[in-house]
Parts: structure tokens; C-alpha cells; sequence
């Protein structure tokens, strides 16, 4: 089983020992990263494992490879070696792994190494994320037969992450640590044991939110939220695409819901921003459904083997692998549906007039919903063309949406329907439509859920509206998906 690994990247022993005991449940092992320790705390770390009671890895990560050590080459290897030349006989008290880079080649320190019982973990770190050499450099780690190999890349798109995958499948057995760094190569860090990784890097949580290394996890996270150290070979992988797929809660409610129902099964984040590069990495790692969000809706559509309602919508938000290949849904619909209709207390939107801004992927399942349930609408939309796409198939009315948008509305206005992203966190202080006051008989739906209340919705709400954001709707899509994924009820 793969193990967990905590890297310590502290300033100070202290600081590290007080992780350690934080976390312990939670690991199987640590990384002393002594490169991230004030020189004053460098004579003591021979002392650490014993401390630490809890297998240690000695790490001291040059600035090239991403870490911090500044005085040398010579000065790190005499700092290595001082380290692991401690003769315990206890040997638990010792490290129990080194990380040597791979083109250190000084064979005295890894005789140390050996004679102290100390595995060594030989690495390389490639920022420049050359996707296509990173297996053959992979295979030159190999070098004797105890070692470990690990090999970490800065992947420049999901291709790059693919090709860790790849890597993983051909190491047969051996025990090696391979991995994509940053945000689009968390994947790699969290199926590691699917992948028959040694271990996987973790790093705390801090205050501020932020982690050691990008695209790292929390371990409290990977086992509560990843159920990591239940992961095997016939876990089954599902998850979101989208870019850049910074904001999202369906990886809690996914995962959440297939804990609770005790799936073998798991549901990760791919941020890609190409749609045809995440159904490469989705075939080599045997993916076997998807949320898709933006800005892929549409290319999916190109996928999809069978099309049933999704036809005629032209978007699709859910995809599930089945013997006659992808099959596609949008749970957008009904999920859009389903929240408006219940703060309006209605069944349909017979006789409502109704503004839906925007016409991207979720706008078109808005669209052909209201169309469905009855409404009149008008769209409105920055690009025309595509307001004009969408609404001619439905009958709907379409516009320009800019500051000659007011006096339209004012006829469509029982419902109106914010579904552009603009407003969403980050960009807290857009307004898709500042020009359009508010009369308060609106029913005002947006979309954005982060924030709860965007600048367009706090205005509706200002003037008395009946307002909602849209997390209900994104509740109630990931409910059908999950439906859709397992073809069991969504646990409540
Ligand atoms: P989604 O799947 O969430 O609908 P999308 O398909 O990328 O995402 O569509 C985004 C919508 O937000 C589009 O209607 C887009 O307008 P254009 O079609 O004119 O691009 C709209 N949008 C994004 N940024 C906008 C901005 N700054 N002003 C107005 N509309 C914007």
C-alpha cells in the first residue's frame, strides 16, 4: 500500500516535531525538509528521527530543484552525510531514507548511506515539464537495486500529468515515486496508490491556506476526503474538468456521498484547459464518469456516443463510460429547474416572462429548460451570435446584452436569470448589468454561488426581490449526476 508522507518545511525542529504530532494518525512517514531550517537548527537534525519517532526521510533540496539550500554544494553534502553518519544501533533511530538528486554522483555518501541502513530515494525535479522524456528518465534512475526512483515534473498542460500516468503503468513493480507538481498534477498525488506509487507527498495546512508545494494535499484531507488509504487497484475514478476549476464543491459532495455509501470510488479535480487532452489522460487512467463545467460543456458534445436529451440542448454537463462508449446528460436542466420552481413555489414557468443573461454552456440547459416548462424568454448575450443560436431553437428572443438592455428587460422581467460568470470570485465587484435597476418584483436567479451574494444579486435583494444564488442548483445537478453515475438514489 502506498504510504503517506508529511514534508516538513518548517524553520525550526521544534516547529516540525509539533506537525509531526498534529498529524500522526494521519502519516506513515516524514520528509525532513533541512533545507527549509534556520542554519542555527542544523547540528541537531541527527537527533531528528529519534525525536520524531516516525520514519524520516532527509531532504536537503537545492534551489534548482525547487528548494532552498543556498551555501553550496560542498556544505549541503557534508550536511548530508554528517546527518546519516550517526551511528545508532538502534536503527530506527536513524533516517530511514535519503533523497539524492540524480546527477549527484558521490559514491561515499551513499556508502554512508548503506551503512547506516538508510534507503536511498533517487530523484529528479523537471520544471520544464518535457512530458515526452520523462519515462526514459525515469527508467536512468534505476540504478541499484534498492533504490527508489522519483520523478517530478511541472507539467505545461494534462498531457504532461498523462504522461506520469503512462510512467506508473510500466514500472512493474519497483518501487518508485512519480508525480506531477502544481495544481493540474494533484491527480497524480492522490491516485498514487491506484498508480502503485511508494508514497505520496503531503503538506500541512496552514493558517493562510497555503501548502508547501502547489497542487499538494492536506493528509487529513486525503485520507477523511480521498479515503487514500482505502484506495486500490479496483477504485474506480470520477471527476470534474473544467479551467481553470479553481472554485468547486463537487469533489466534497462526490466524495461525501460515495463515503457514505461505501463506493469503491473516488472523485478528483482535472483542471485542463483542453478538453481533447483531458480525454486522453481520461482513457489512460480508465476514468469512468465526469462532471464537465466550464468552459467544456460544448466541446464534450463531440464525445458523446449517445445524445439523448443532451441533442438538443447542445451542452452536456455529465458524462458516464458505458460498453457502447461515453454517454452524456446535462443535469443543468432539471437542477436549474428544481431550485427556481421552489422558491416560487410553481410548477412551470407558464405565462412568466423571463431574461436569461448569457449564453454559454449553462445558459443553453437554462434555455431549453424554461422553454420546456413554458416561459417566454428573452437572451441576452455580450457575443450576439450566440444569443441568437440558442434562442431561435426555442422561439425566444434575443438581444445584445450592454446598456440599451434595460428597456427590453422591463418586458421580460417576472424572472431574471444571471448565468455569465461575471461577479464571481475573484472579480467580486462586476456587475453583468449595472445599467438595470431593480423594480422588486423580480424573481432574480444567478448562478455564481462564490460568492453567496454577487454585486447583481445584492442589489435584487436590496430592492426586494425573491432572490437565490446558485448553490441550490449546483446541489441539485450534482445529486442527478451522482444518479446518473451509479444509477442508485443520491444518499441524503
Ligand atoms: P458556462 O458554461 O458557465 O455558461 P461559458 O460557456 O464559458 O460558461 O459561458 C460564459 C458566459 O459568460 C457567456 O455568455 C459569456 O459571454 P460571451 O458569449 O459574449 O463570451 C459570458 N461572459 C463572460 N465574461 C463576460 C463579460 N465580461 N461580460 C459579459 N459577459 C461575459
Amino acid at each position: 500500500m502506498s504510504k503517506i508522507c508529511l514534508c516538513l518545511t518548517a524553520n525550526t525542529i521544534a516547529k516540525d516535531l509539533e506537525l509531526v504530532e498534529k498529524y500522526r494518525r494521519y502519516i506513515d512517514l516524514v520528509e525532513l525538509r533541512a533545507d527549509c531550517l534556520l542554519s542555527s537548527e542544523l547540528e541537531s537534525i541527527r537527533r531528528f528521527p529519534e525525536q520524531a519517532d516516525i520514519p524520516v526521510i532527509l531532504t536537503v533540496r537545492r534551489k534548482t530543484d525547487g528548494g532552498y539550500f543556498n551555501r553550496g554544494e560542498a556544505a549541503r553534502i557534508v550536511l548530508i552525510s554528517k546527518a546519516l553518519a550517526f551511528a545508532q544501533t538502534d536503527r530506527r533511530k536513524n533516517f530511514a531514507y535519503v533523497d539524492i538528486e540524480d546527477d549527484l554522483d558521490i559514491p561515499s555518501l551513499e556508502e554512508v548511506a548503506r551503512a547506516f541502513g538508510t534507503r536511498i530515494i533517487r530523484s529528479f525535479h523537471d520544471f520544464d515539464g518535457s512530458g515526452e522524456k520523462f519515462l526514459s528518465r525515469v527508467e536512468s534512475l534505476f540504478r541499484v537495486g534498492d533504490e527508489i526512483a522519483k520523478g517530478a515534473i511541472m507539467p505545461s498542460n494534462i498531457d504532461d500529468v498523462r504522461t506520469v500516468f503512462q510512467a506508473a503503468k510500466s514500472m512493474h513493480g519497483r518501487d518508485t515515486i512519480l508525480l506531477a507538481m502544481g495544481d493540474i498534477g494533484q491527480c497524480t498525488r492522490i491516485l498514487a496508490g491506484k498508480f502503485g506509487s511508494y508514497l505520496t507527498y503531503t503538506s500541512p495546512l496552514y493558517e493562510d491556506e497555503s501548502m508547501a508545494a502547489p497542487g499538494q494535499i492536506d493528509p487529513i484531507e486525503l485520507n477523511e476526503r480521498y479515503r487514500f488509504r482505502e484506495m486500490n487497484l479496483d477504485t474506480q475514478i470520477y471527476g470534474i474538468t473544467g479551467y481553470p476549476l479553481k472554485i468547486t464543491s463537487s469533489p466534497q459532495i462526490h466524495n461525501d456521498a460515495m463515503k457514505r455509501e461505501r463506493l469503491n470510488t473516488v472523485y478528483l479535480r482535472f483542471p485542463a484547459e483542453s478538453f481533447d487532452g483531458f480525454m486522453r489522460l481520461a482513457n489512460e487512467i480508465g476514468l469512468c464518469g465526469a462532471s464537465i463545467t466550464v468552459p467544456h460543456k460544448k466541446s464534450v458534445m463531440a464525445y458523446i456516443a449517445e445524445q439523448n436529451p443532451v441533442g438538443i440542448i447542445g451542452a452536456c454537463n455529465t458524462i458516464v463510460w458505458t460498453p457502447h462508449g461515453w454517454v452524456g446528460t446535462n443535469t443543468d436542466t432539471i437542477g436549474f429547474s428544481g431550485s427556481l420552481l421552489k422558491v416560487m413555489n410553481r410548477s412551470d414557468f407558464k405565462r412568466q416572462k423571463m431574461t436569461i443573461i448569457g449564453a454559454g454552456g449553462a445558459a443553453r440547459a437554462i434555455v431549453a429548460e424554461a422553454a420546456r416548462l413554458g416561459a417566454k424568454a428573452l437572451v441576452l448575450n455580450r457575443n450576439l451570435q450566440k444569443a441568437k443560436e440558442i434562442a431561435e431553437r426555442f422561439d425566444f428572443k434575443y438581444a445584445h446584452l450592454n446598456t440599451a438592455s434595460e428597456k427590453l428587460i422591463r418586458k421580460y422581467n417576472d424572472i431574471i436569470v444571471q448565468t455569465t460568470s461575471v461577479g464571481m470570485d475573484p472579480d467580486i465587484n462586476k456587475d453583468p448589468l449595472p445599467q438595470y435597476k431593480f423594480t422588486g418584483k423580480e424573481t432574480v436567479m444567478d448562478i455564481i454561488y462564490k460568492p453567496a451574494n454577487t454585486k447583481f444579486l445584492s442589489r435584487a435583494i436590496a430592492a426586494g426581490c425573491t432572490a437565490i444564488n446558485g448553490y441550490d442548483m449546483l446541489l441539485r445537478q450534482a445529486k442527478l449526476q451522482f444518479e446518473f453515475f451509479f444509477n442508485r438514489p443520491f444518499p441524503e
